[in-house]
């Protein structure tokens, strides 16, 4: 495996950072990760307007200009012959003697890129099946709309639910409405057949398989409500699903070890799934 860093093409296994950098030291930078699907990468385009804003919020410079980045990130795909799998791509503020305080403005980001292949068989397997979410209380920062490499709530959430036999955790608001999951949006599918997902603009990522959701949904003539939903109407739900560029779009069958929408993914969710990826035929 080759990865990028800092300007070169490196052997994956011999690729480093500096001890200090900031994103070592102060989980200072922003990240994204893109699938690839039949050898395209989805929605680079989004992926890349999400990543500028991330860079913006944090006042981070773009690490080279975006042309040279997509061609780039296109060349480490093409390197490690990827035609199934992701890309990762993360920016920090640099490399700098520790402080609190921004670095000064000529310390150039560091910017990291690296693909993997995936099974796209053990993810077909895994929707037939559907998947488990337990539900954690939301501890978050409230700026989780950047895409930010400072995850330790996510992960501790994650791991929670592997240790309790799930595959993803929701946070959840003091009032009982769902937020998103440690690494997906989560998704509803009401008796009317209408999708309901929380707005953006309210503690969450703006998944860009989220947005990508919306066009699918549009085409499959889907009716989409943006609002908040509960934990205790997800149960009652007739379908339940998350939605991320690792996974797509996966079925949820159990909240918190509970069964939900019959224990089975369903027939709406599965032919989202679908329509997801013959867009990227
Ligand atoms: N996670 N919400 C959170 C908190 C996320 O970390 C992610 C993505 C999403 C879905 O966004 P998208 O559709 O753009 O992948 C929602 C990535 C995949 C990760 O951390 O691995």
């Amino acid at each position: 495996r080759i990865a990028y860093v800092n300007g070169r093409y490196v052997p994956h296994s011999e690729a480093g950072i500096h001890i200090e950098d900031r994103g070592y030291q102060f989980a200072d930078g922003v990240y994204e990760v893109c699938e690839i699907a039949r050898g395209n990468i989805m929605d680079m385009t989004r992926h890349l307007d999400r990543l500028g804003r991330s860079l913006s919020e944090l006042r981070i410079a773009w690490p080279m200009e975006r042309k040279a980045l997509q061609a780039v990130i296109r060349e480490v795909v093409r390197r490690n012959r990827v035609r199934n799998g992701l890309v990762y791509l993360q920016v920090t503020r640099g490399v700098a003697k520790r402080d609190h305080i921004f670095p000064s403005a000529d310390t150039p980001p560091s910017i990291v890129i690296t693909a993997k292949r995936t099974d796209p068989a053990a993810s077909a397997a895994r929707a037939a099946t559907g998947i488990k979410v337990i539900t954690v209380p939301e501890n978050r920062w409230e700026r989780v709309d950047i895409k930010s490499i400072g995850l330790l709530p996510n992960v501790l959430a994650r791991q929670q639910a592997k240790e309790e036999g799930a595959q993803e955790a929701w946070f959840i608001d003091p009032d009982g409405t769902v937020k998103e999951g440690a690494a997906t949006n989560a998704w509803i599918v009401t008796k009317d057949g209408v999708l309901v997902t929380r707005p953006a603009e309210s503690g969450i990522l703006r998944g860009i398989t989220r947005t990508t959701i919306f066009d699918v949904a549009k085409n499959l003539g889907l009716k989409i409500e943006e609002r908040g939903f509960s934990v205790d109407e997800a149960r009652q739900a007739k379908e339940v699903f998350m939605t991320a560029a690792t996974t797509v779009v996966m079925p949820i069958v159990a909240i918190d070890g509970e069964s939900v929408a019959n224990g089975h993914p369903g027939t709406t969710t599965l032919s989202l799934r679908e329509a997801f990826f013959d867009i990227a035929e």
